[in-house]
């Protein structure tokens, strides 16, 4: 049985926003107060706290930070200030469309009442509230994708995964990772393979842990190795998770998804996206439009301790690639498995 305890990712303390800091796991389990606008835009940055539903509930509750911090009294002033810090905490990271779509959802409350003449005070109260609700709802939301994807699963199974998908990349539940804990609650039995992820190594410092502490069995592999396994074990299903998802269901996710969805249709196993809604971008028609951030090359050149190219190597470092939506066998949402043509029906519900 896996250990139930949520993890505590991302939450509201005090004025601050509490972060697990990602980039100590596993060897320590540390929490940062973040105080300013600017301490969250650096963890985020930094991959103190990541994920593509985490950094959206980190981002709404640096609105709901900074709404308590900017001083004024005429309602739109306020807000066009509030809305300074909301772009530049949107702006930390390009790819995950949850962060842009938590900041804005904020926004747009505050201005909704502001219509309607509620105070300044009456607003940061608001935009705390609303912040709250984005996270609650994403505790719920990993709970629906995980009873969907759970069902994906036989009775005994075997999946490989890609970065880190687990309750550390959400609120609290998961998403493609939450998906083998639902099943493992529900009694079946599981072994995940889980890839490194180079160059952070999501894959083995984060997910290792969450699974260590869920008791689930596992064995690491080299991003590399994959393509191998999925051709030489019998593997049930790749799930991974999503960064931003086009209207045509092309999606773009961890560098090196990519890699692994060619190799699972060159070998017949079915590869499931896991991810809310609030990870769907359906103003983008295909991945073409999708922003790829492209990070330090340094993180290439370097394995943590020390570097390993010599020096005046050059890198590329793009942090995410774009699977096609035709190595896509279905996408785990909380409404269901779902295909392209996407419906939008307004608000992500659980
Ligand atoms: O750079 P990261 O660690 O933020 O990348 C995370 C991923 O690519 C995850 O697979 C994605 O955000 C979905 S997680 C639920």
């Amino acid at each position: 049985m896996p250990d139930l305890e949520i993890i505590e990712t991302v939450r509201w303390r005090d004025g601050m926003v509490r972060i697990l800091d990602q980039t100590r796991l596993p060897a320590e389990e540390v929490y940062l107060d973040l105080a300013t606008t600017a301490e969250v835009i650096e963890a985020i940055r930094r991959l103190a706290v990541r994920g593509a539903p985490a950094i959206g509930v980190t981002g709404a509750l640096a609105v709901a930070q900074a709404a308590a911090q900017t001083g004024g009294n005429a309602a739109p002033e306020w807000i066009a200030r509030v809305q300074e810090s909301a772009r530049a905490v949107a702006d930390a990271r390009p790819t995950a469309v949850n962060l842009q779509w938590a900041v804005d959802r904020v926004v747009s409350v505050l201005w909704r009442a502001a219509g309607s003449g509620a105070s300044v005070e009456a607003l940061r109260a608001l935009a705390l509230a609303e912040a709250q609700s984005i996270l609650e709802e994403d505790l719920a939301l990993s709970a629906a994708m995980g009873a969907h994807g759970a069902s994906l699963l036989p009775q005994d199974g075997r999946v490989l995964t890609h970065c880190n998908t687990g309750g550390l990349a959400t609120a609290g539940g998961g998403t493609a990772l939450g998906v083998v804990f639902e099943a493992v609650r529900q009694g079946k039995r599981a072994f995940v393979y889980a890839n490194e992820t180079r160059p952070l190594l999501q894959g083995a410092r984060l997910t290792t842990w969450e699974l260590q502490r869920a008791g689930i069995p596992f064995a690491l592999l080299c991003d590399g190795a994959s393509a191998w396994l999925l051709r030489t074990r019998r593997i049930d299903a790749v799930l991974v998770g999503a960064d931003r998802v086009a209207a045509n269901g092309d999606t773009a996710n961890k560098i090196g998804t990519l890699s692994v969805a060619l190799a699972a249709r060159a070998f017949k196993v079915p590869l499931y996206v896991v991810a809310p809604r609030s990870s769907f971008d359906l103003s983008l028609a295909d991945g073409q439009g999708i922003p790829i951030e492209e990070r330090d090359p340094e993180e290439v050149l370097s394995w943590p301790g020390g570097r390993v190219a010599p020096e005046g190597a050059e890198a590329w470092n793009p942090a995410f690639d774009v699977t096609p939506a035709g190595l896509v066998s279905g996408w785990v949402t909380e409404r269901g498995v779902e295909r392209p043509p996407f419906i939008e029906t307004g608000e992500t519900e659980a």
